[in-house]
């Protein structure tokens, strides 16, 4: 086998780990639409517009969420390698995709936090089955506003009163989008999918299959082959759900958000808690206006998270370290 590239003074198998770490950021459908060019000086991250989903993210919003979360990753990596990262947004006169360029800032000793949210990275994943009737403590809610906001970004919880019109605005975004011919062509193309294939959800990810009556996850990420409904396994009632906000809208803006994503995530898994990410609302331009004046009008809705306490799930596969890179 070649020998992986080296970057930032890192040795060829710390390298292909730190790629895979980054591979392992939560993305639209399992698309994984990241890059990454190694040198000695630079880690260039890379959009891979080969990768984007135009009929449910036709701005790129959710692609530039995604790759925010692998930077998260890159991040905490690199500190737990002992390279302090320093992200810088992309040169003007660069190529088109790039999103941010790391550069190594000197030694980094990693804070017993963060190597906890480095450990989180591997066994965080996304988990659409119904959690537990608990409610999460309040310093564990806390800790994942708090991380949000560490990001720059803002972590709305919704209260008891929001959850309601929020399922409203889940049901009308739900059939926005399955009235529409090719965003149930690219779902059912990226959904489905069988365990070894290294992109897209497969049906051992999905959730129970989705009822009429279910108020909060509508779709069936396992093609129709999900098992019916257990008797008393319905969603939790009162979900705890909180939508990742950032404060301004520029594409720099939601890379932040998709680092402030990431980071609420892991803080949720290093606490023990499962979580799930729920987009319908923010991908249909007239629900996420809504679900904006909601929340009072000045912040941006990115995407929305639940937390709770889930039961164990399989991993989402994940492309080779290898097919991440640019020549
Ligand atoms: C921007 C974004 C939007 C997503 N939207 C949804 C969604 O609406 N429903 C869902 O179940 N998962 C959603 N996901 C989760 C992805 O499907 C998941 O990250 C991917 O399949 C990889 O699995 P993992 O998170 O378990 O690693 C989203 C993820 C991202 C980053």
């Amino acid at each position: 086998m070649a020998s992986f590239p080296t970057a930032l003074g890192l040795s060829a198998e710390r390298t292909r780990q730190l790629m895979g770490s980054a591979g392992l950021a939560p993305s639209l459908h399992n698309r994984q639409p990241w890059r990454f060019r190694l040198t000695e000086q630079v880690i260039e991250v890379h959009a891979d517009p080969q990768r984007r989903l135009p009929a449910a993210d036709p701005d790129d919003r959710e692609l530039r969420l995604a790759c925010g979360a692998a930077i998260m990753n890159l991040r905490l990596a690199l500190a737990d390698a002992g390279v302090r990262p320093l992200v810088d947004p992309p040169p003007p006169a660069g190529s088109p995709t790039t999103l941010a360029e790391i550069r190594g800032g000197g030694r980094a000793v990693p804070t017993p936090a963060e190597r906890a949210l480095h450990d989180a990275i591997a066994r965080r994943r996304s988990n659409r089955r119904p959690f537990r009737e608990i409610p999460v403590p309040v310093a564990d809610r806390n800790a994942l506003i708090d991380a949000a906001q560490q990001e720059q970004g803002w972590l709305h919880v919704l209260t008891r009163t929001e959850l309601d019109p929020f399922a409203e605005l889940v049901h009308r975004a739900h059939r926005t989008q399955v009235d529409d011919e090719e965003f149930r062509a690219e779902f059912d193309r990226w959904t489905g999918r069988r365990r070894d294939e290294p992109e897209g959800v497969p049906t051992s990810s999905s959730g129970p299959r989705p009822e009429p009556q279910d108020l909060w996850v509508v779709r069936d990420f396992s093609a129709g082959q999900a098992p019916e409904r257990v008797a008393g396994k319905d969603f939790e009632r009162e979900p705890l759900l909180a939508v990742l906000c950032s404060h301004h809208d520029s594409r720099a803006d939601e890379l932040r958000a998709g680092q402030a994503m990431q980071r609420v995530l892991l803080t949720a898994c290093a606490h023990g808690l499962s979580s799930s990410v729920l987009s319908v609302v923010t991908e249909v331009a007239e629900t996420r206006d809504q679900l904006r004046s909601m929340l009072g009008g000045s912040l941006h809705p990115q995407t929305v998270l639940r937390f709770g306490y889930g039961p164990p799930v399989p991993e989402t596969p994940r492309r080779d370290p290898a097919d991440l890179l640019m020549d």
